[in-house]
This record gives C-alpha cells, sequence and structure tokens, in this order.
C-alpha cells in the first residue's frame, strides 16, 4: 500500500477531509464473468396477473426498440427466450456515452423541488451545462427508456430504500426527480425522520426513502448531519440500528466506499465496544461487507424482497490520471474522457473494495443485483459538482472558486447528470431483471 506524499495529503485535508486515494495509475482489466440470469424480477412477477400483463408489455414492446415482433400471438417480447437471452448476453455496463441534446436531461433542474443546493450547479453558477446531455449506450443493446409512470407502477404499495452516504443521496435525489415530474401537486410528499428522507406518492402508495448509513455497519458517523468526520470508529460487527429499517422494504439498494477512503487504515472494533483496533481499510471492509451479508442472508425474503448493492462512485482529484503531465482536479473539465471500454484508473485500495465487495456478493445465499457503475461513471471527469457547490451550508465564496485546487468537489455530482444514469440501470433492472 502507497502512502502519500505530503502534498497529496494536505491537499486533502483542505477539499475532503475524508477522502484518499493512493497516487498510482492502475490498469486493471476485470474479468467479467457472464452472471445467469436470474428468476423473474420480483416486481414483474408481481405483475404477471392476466389483462395487465398484455397491456404493460405492448406499452414496452412499443417503447423500447429493441426487438420487434410483429405477430401478436408470439409471446411478448421480454418474455421470450430471445429477449431474456438478449439481455443476459448483454453487459450494459460495457458501452460509450453520447451526446444526445434531444432525450437529456431526463429533468430539468429549476423543475425539481427536491434537489439539494450541493448539486445544483447550474443554480450555483456552473457556466457550461453539456455534463448533462450524456446518455449512456451500452454495446449490443439499447437501456429501456425511463418511464416515470411505469416504475411508480411497479412501485405500487411498496418501498424502494436507498442506503448509505451522501453519494446514494444524490442517487436518491436522482430518483425523487426522475418521478416526481409526473405526479400533479398536492399528491407528493418529501419528509424528514431520524436519519431518513421520504419521498411519497399519494395515488401509488409509492414510497422512496434514503437512510443515511456511511459504512452500511455501526459507526460513530451515524448521525445524518452531527458526524464525526476524522476521528471515525466503525462497529464491523454491529448492523443491528441499521437494519431493522430495512425490514419489508421491497427494494433495497447499498452503497458504501467514499467514507472509508480517509487513510489506510481506521480504527475500528469487532467484538466488545472497548476493544478499539486498528484495521486494515480492505480487511475493515470486508469484515463489514460480511456482517452486512449475513444479515441479508438470514433476513431478507427473495420472493418479496430485491436487493442491489451500489459499486464504489469514481472521484477525480487529479488531472494526471486523464491528462499525464497536469497537476490540477475535475475542476473546469467539460467534456467526458473519450476512452474504450474495460480499463480502471482506480488506485489499489478501490480495486481491493471492488474486488471484496464482488467475492462477497458472489458467497451469498441472497442474489444481490451488483449496480457496476464504477467503469461508466469513470468516464465522467466532467460531472463534478466542482466549485459550483456548497459546503457547510454554505455556497462558495468567489474567493473560494478561484481556488479550485483547493476547495473543488470532484467526488459528488451535479443533478441532473451522472447519478441519473446509474437510476436508469436500476430501472432496468426492476422491469427486466436484467443482470
Ligand atoms: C463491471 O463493469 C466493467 C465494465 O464493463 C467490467 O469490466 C467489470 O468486469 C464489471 N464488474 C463486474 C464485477 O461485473
Ligand atoms: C400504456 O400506455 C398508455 C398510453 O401511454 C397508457 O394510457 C396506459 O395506462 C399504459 N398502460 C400501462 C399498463 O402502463
Ligand atoms: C440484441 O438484439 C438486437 C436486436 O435484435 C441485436 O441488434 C443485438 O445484437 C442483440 N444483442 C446481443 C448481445 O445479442
Ligand atoms: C448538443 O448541444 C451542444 C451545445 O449546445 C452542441 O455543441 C452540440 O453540437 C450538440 N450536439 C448534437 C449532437 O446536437
Ligand atoms: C401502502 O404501502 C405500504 C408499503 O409501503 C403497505 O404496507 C400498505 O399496505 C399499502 N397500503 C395499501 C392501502 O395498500
Ligand atoms: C485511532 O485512534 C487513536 C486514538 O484515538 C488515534 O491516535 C489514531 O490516530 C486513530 N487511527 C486512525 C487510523 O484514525
Ligand atoms: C478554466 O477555463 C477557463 C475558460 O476556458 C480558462 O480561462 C481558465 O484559465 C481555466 N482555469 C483553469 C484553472 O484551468
Amino acid at each position: 500500500m502507497q502512502t502519500l506524499t505530503q502534498k497529496h495529503q494536505k491537499r486533502r485535508d483542505t477539499i475532503l477531509p475524508w477522502q484518499v486515494s493512493n497516487c498510482k495509475m492502475t490498469m486493471l482489466s476485470v474479468s467479467s464473468a457472464p452472471r445467469v440470469l436470474s428468476l423473474f424480477p420480483l416486481a414483474l412477477a408481481s405483475l404477471l396477473v392476466v389483462g395487465t400483463v398484455r397491456l404493460l408489455l405492448e406499452n414496452c414492446s412499443d417503447s423500447e426498440n429493441v426487438i420487434s415482433h410483429s405477430s401478436a400471438i408470439e409471446p411478448p417480447p421480454f418474455l421470450s427466450t430471445s429477449f431474456l437471452s438478449n439481455w443476459s448476453q448483454c453487459n450494459i455496463y460495457d458501452g460509450k456515452w453520447v451526446l444526445d441534446n434531444a432525450s437529456r436531461p431526463l429533468y430539468k433542474e429549476e423543475d425539481c423541488p427536491y434537489l439539494a443546493n450541493q448539486v445544483t450547479c447550474q443554480k450555483n453558477r456552473r457556466p457550461d451545462s453539456l455534463y448533462q446531455n450524456w446518455r449512456w449506450e451500452p454495446n449490443g443493446c439499447t437501456l429501456p427508456r425511463f418511464d416515470a409512470r411505469k416504475l411508480l407502477e411497479l412501485l405500487r404499495n411498496k418501498r424502494l430504500m436507498f442506503t448509505g452516504d451522501s453519494i446514494q443521496r444524490s442517487q436518491f435525489q436522482s430518483m425523487v426527480c426522475l418521478l416526481q415530474s409526473v405526479i400533479p401537486d398536492g399528491k407528493k410528499s418529501i419528509y424528514r425522520e431520524p436519519g431518513m428522507k421520504i419521498f411519497k406518492a399519494e395515488d401509488f402508495n409509492a414510497t422512496v426513502v434514503f437512510y443515511w448509513a456511511p459504512f452500511i455497519v455501526e459507526s460513530n458517523s451515524d448521525h445524518a448531519v452531527k458526524h464525526t468526520v476524522r476521528k471515525r470508529l466503525v462497529k464491523l460487527d454491529s448492523i443491528e440500528k441499521h437494519s431493522q429499517h430495512y425490514k419489508g422494504v421491497d427494494v433495497l439498494v447499498f452503497e458504501s466506499y467514499v467514507w472509508w477512503m480517509y487513510s489506510a487504515l481506521i480504527n475500528a472494533t469487532n467484538g466488545p465496544p472497548y476493544n478499539v483496533k486498528e484495521y486494515k481499510v480492505s480487511t475493515a471492509y470486508e469484515l463489514a461487507l460480511r456482517t452486512w451479508a449475513n444479515w441479508i442472508d438470514t433476513n431478507i425474503n427473495p420472493q418479496t424482497q430485491k436487493v442491489f448493492f451500489t459499486s464504489s462512485s469514481p472521484t477525480h482529484l487529479w488531472s494526471w490520471q486523464w491528462r499525464p503531465g497536469s497537476d490540477e482536479n475535475c475542476f473546469n473539465e467539460t467534456y467526458p474522457i473519450k476512452e474504450g471500454s474495460g480499463s480502471y484508473w482506480r488506485s489499489e485500495l478501490s480495486i481491493d473494495i471492488m474486488k471484496t465487495l464482488t467475492d462477497v456478493l458472489h458467497e451469498m445465499k441472497i442474489k444481490v443485483n451488483l449496480l457496476n457503475i464504477t467503469q461508466l461513471s469513470e468516464y465522467r471527469k466532467d460531472g463534478h459538482t466542482s466549485v459550483y457547490t456548497e459546503r457547510r451550508g454554505k455556497l462558495l465564496t468567489s474567493e473560494e472558486r478561484s481556488n479550485p485546487k483547493t476547495t473543488a468537489d470532484c467526488i459528488h455530482w451535479c443533478l441532473p447528470g451522472v447519478p441519473d444514469t446509474w437510476n436508469e440501470i436500476l430501472y432496468a433492472h426492476l422491469l427486466y431483471g436484467i443482470n
């Protein structure tokens, strides 16, 4: 494991005290083991009631353009084996970003009242907006067009919960923005409960929740607002405080990465609370994930609940990673990285984290779908909030903005933006059960 240079250490402390990355370029091709298509997705299974099915399928086949079936007596397109094998053969994470001014962004920043000032980059005077207009296009298949009504129908009488840190909170905000435009005023609401933000679509009795749990397991950072960033202490074997909120939730989406990345070591307990030890982050992450996996395996009912895990959201803290010789960050980046697919510009630590995550998921009894968004988001050096954001409740001052090297936030994403794509992929999973 590499140590950080003084300079980077210093810079990091000023920018984002909890972020770390090993300053070394590593290329890795992860061999993709094609995962066998699972059972019908829960959401679909619940719709398999004669009558409603046909209508819905017709709507799907119209809008998808994936296959054209002319005969009316053929099986509905996405239930046919050819459709399923087509999706199972298609790696939706292998693809490219294409500029699509016509269909992107999926919603307008000013039209969504639920966005936090942290992510409203246009309102915060970001001069360029092309970052909103990119659409992820997998090689070999098409992502279904996001249809808010259809998703609300899938979520009727159900709860969808995002749980994790501030990155996950932006995925939640993105989802709420994607859904809310089709719901009239007075039929939607958002409110807080301790550790939670809850969005409700009244006519559908559909609930979308964000629950703060930055380490997945319990920690001294569990208060959504008043949490320590520097003196973090993680309880690797405790999850009950959080998991009580997961019981009976229909769709659970987990995420936890960036809070682990403060340094190569982390203080944690794994047993008695007085027995605090420094753990290697990769070891601690694995222990925490196993605590989580064990809870999921013993408490989740795969017939009625569906579980996802969002892979690590990449950061763009060092411009030399995509522009060799430079010494800046994501500030002023207005275009995605143009590269072929298949390589990671990740630090060794984050590769460890990714490998740990996939290993643990493979060993689980319950199938957890990986939302493998790391690589596709990696191209989006242009998507971060940079200096067009607020910190500790205040917009950056012009003085702070003039010093992007120390103030730019290259971890969080503007909305509309990259997390919308994560939700389009989640939507595809819920609609088709793709892998
Ligand atoms: C995630 O997606 C990338 C890009 O397609 C791929 O290289 C990698 O193998 C995938 N990882 C897993 C665990 O499926
Ligand atoms: C199908 O689309 C039509 C027109 O957009 C809509 O009225 C209908 O409710 C949709 N049906 C379903 C099941 O989504
Ligand atoms: C999926 O089907 C489409 C349309 O038939 C085809 O163009 C595409 O190559 C197929 N993809 C795979 C991975 O088989
Ligand atoms: C999309 O809009 C941008 C900025 O307005 C413009 O530069 C670009 O050429 C447009 N691209 C397409 C494909 O229309
Ligand atoms: C509304 O949804 C909740 C789950 O979020 C469910 O427990 C409840 O039964 C639903 N209410 C009705 C009237 O179906
Ligand atoms: C762990 O806690 C001790 C005592 O508070 C502290 O001195 C040490 O720096 C901490 N280690 C890490 C990695 O934060
Ligand atoms: C950012 O871009 C503007 C306009 O292209 C340019 O004038 C400025 O020098 C750039 N700043 C940095 C720090 O690269």
